[in-house]
């Protein structure tokens, strides 16, 4: 069967998850999206002619014709505005509100049966929005947030202890914002707790320069936000879909009950495969992790009511 990969929004997020699906060889055609008049058609030329130089072999285009997403089975939304500094991912929940909206409308028109992964800010609200307006089950509207925080996190342990980041094994849950969940008891290099070879303090610095990594990024750049490593955990959770590989990864999703959240869009471990979630992980968490978790909630329901949706 061939492989197509649609990518609405072609800025600096979007055009990194065309560039990493091309470097892994993931989709036979790569389609690049954006409203702004040739801008898809600019990046995606740009990206076709790499192709002699790391061997991709299939096709990328870019059009300003949503109707391009057309059997896809893969649908990305990373349109909207990105932040800048001063500002947090929910100042962005009107315009984004907006945009994604209108992005789940066509693709419930031109690709309804595909899987749809939101990147797009304030990331569980825009999730919530697309999942509403798509009206796809909940195993095919999934958020991502999960892979790219758990990265920063397991970088941020690697650094600090100055070992391979491919030993670090952690996961980050809850809310893309400030009541993020870096699990400090799961966390571990090569199986041994973190406990173990860090101070509580050096801990809780990691923990925070997680929490605000992609502000920290903003910072810098001034201009808008990551997009090299958001692009890469993306296609990470798009190859475990393609290639069914059943990924357990923390992604944004519907919950019902797990937790003990109803109704909202949060991150939680999941089994990633070729029909989107395959299954939620529901894991014992503390009373004090728990809360954390359950604050997000509240904080995404707040965002949802403003969605009026
Ligand atoms: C970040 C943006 C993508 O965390 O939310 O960098």
């Amino acid at each position: 069967m061939k492989i197509k990969l649609s990518i609405i929004g072609a800025g600096a997020v979007g055009t990194s998850c065309a560039k990493w699906a091309m470097v892994k060889n993931l989709a036979q055609e790569v389609v690049l999206i954006d409203i702004v008049p040739d801008l898809a058609k600019g990046k995606a030329l740009d990206l076709a002619q790499s192709s002699p130089l790391f061997g991709f072999s299939g096709k990328i285009w870019g059009t300003e014709d949503f109707s391009g997403i057309e059997n896809s089975q893969i649908v990305i939304i990373t349109a909207g505005k990105p932040r800048t500094p001063g500002m947090s991912r929910e100042d962005l929940l009107h315009i984004n509100k907006e945009i994604v909206k209108s992005c789940a409308e066509v693709i419930k028109r031109f690709a309804s049966e595909s899987i749809v992964i939101v990147v797009s800010n304030p990331l569980d609200a825009m999730v919530y929005v697309a999942y509403k307006v798509t009206g796809f089950p909940k195993n095919r509207v999934i958020g991502m947030a999960g892979t790219l925080d758990s990265a920063r996190y397991r970088y941020f342990i690697a650094e600090a202890l100055g070992v391979s980041p491919k030993d670090v094994c952690a996961l980050v849950m809850g809310v893309h914002g400030d009541f993020m969940l870096p699990l400090t008891r799961l966390a571990n290099v090569a199986g041994i707790p973190i406990s173990e070879l860090l101070s509580q303090e050096e801990i809780e610095n990691i923990v925070r320069r997680t929490k605000y990594g992609g502000g920290e990024i903003v910072k810098y750049l001034k201009t808008g936000s990551a997009f090299i490593t958001p692009g890469l955990a993306t296609i990470e959770m798009v190859e475990s879909i393609l290639k069914d590989e059943k990924r357990v990864l923390t992604c944004s999703v519907y919950l019902e009950g797990e937790y003990g959240i109803q109704g909202v869009f949060l991150g939680v471990p999941v089994i990633l495969g070729k029909n989107g979630i395959e299954k939620i992980l529901e894991i014992k968490l503390t009373s004090e992790e728990l809360e954390v978790l359950r604050k997000g909630a509240k904080h995404c329901e707040e965002l949802i009511k403003m969605t009026h949706l």
